[in-house]
């Protein structure tokens, strides 16, 4: 019995599941949730409220720095926290949410960001969920279990849409879609940490398949792999 707890990676595009899977699998399971798309949202926020350029790499340093980031379950969600206030809500506007891209893109932010995933991750009691794009491949090359989870595009822009919706955030569906490809396509071609499958992962396309099978498969991995660790 390793006295590590056990890692799980889920990785993939926007809109692919990974929130809902990610969820779900975390409660199941017992497991930490680390969102890592919302640490990157909470920099973006915070260099925004400051007004920062999203390439001045020495002021995105000192942002880092001195930026505290943290999770907290309240109720049935996963709530971030910048510098102590909840900004679960704010850091999801199409606003924020191309800044994250943006900021995202540079090393430094990438750098400045590995330790506090590995910790958030390291420093739960059972297992961990991190949720990102390179998780697989940067922050725990070693995970225990590795998913990279798809759907072609007008399903995650759907998927994107009906989530915006219901959180009251006014966006058609095609202006979604517009915003899911600039951010598919910066995401995938950045020189840092690229999106991309690890080629260890387990690679599940959700396009015609509910995300309770996705779930259900990735829990009956997890668990195989954990009775045999
Ligand atoms: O998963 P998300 O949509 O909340 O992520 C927001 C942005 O952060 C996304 O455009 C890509 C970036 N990101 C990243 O570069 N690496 C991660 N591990 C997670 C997110």
């Amino acid at each position: 019995m390793s006295a590590r707890p056990f890692i799980v990676a889920i990785d993939g595009p926007a809109g692919a599941g990974k929130s809902t899977v990610s969820k779900v699998l975390a409660r199941r399971l017992g497991f930490a949730l680390v969102d890592t798309g919302a640490i990157y949202r909470s920099v973006a926020l915070k260099a925004r409220r400051e007004g920062l350029a999203f390439d001045d790499d020495e002021k995105l340093g000192e942002l880092l720095s001195r930026v505290h980031i943290s999770f907290q379950v309240v109720g049935e969600d996963n709530h971030v926290f910048l510098d102590g206030e909840d900004v679960s809500g704010e850091i999801r506007t199409p606003e924020n949410s191309m800044a994250a891209s943006q900021v995202s893109s540079r090393p430094v932010v990438r750098a400045g960001l590995l330790s506090l995933q590995r910790r958030l991750a390291l420093g739960a009691p059972k297992g961990a969920i991190l949720e990102g794009r390179d998780i697989g491949t940067v922050v725990f090359p070693d995970a225990d279990a590795k998913f990279f989870l798809e759907a072609d595009p007008d399903t995650r822009a759907r998927r994107r849409f009906e989530e915006l919706f219901q959180k009251g955030v006014e966006r058609s569906l095609e202006e979604v879609l517009a915003d899911q490809i600039k951010r598919d396509q910066d995401d995938a071609s950045r020189a840092v940490a690229p999106l991309k499958p690890a080629e260890d992962a387990m690679r599940l396309d959700s396009t015609s398949m509910p995300l309770s099978d996705v779930v259900r498969i990735l829990e009956q991995t997890i668990l195989d792999r954990m009775s045999k660790r």
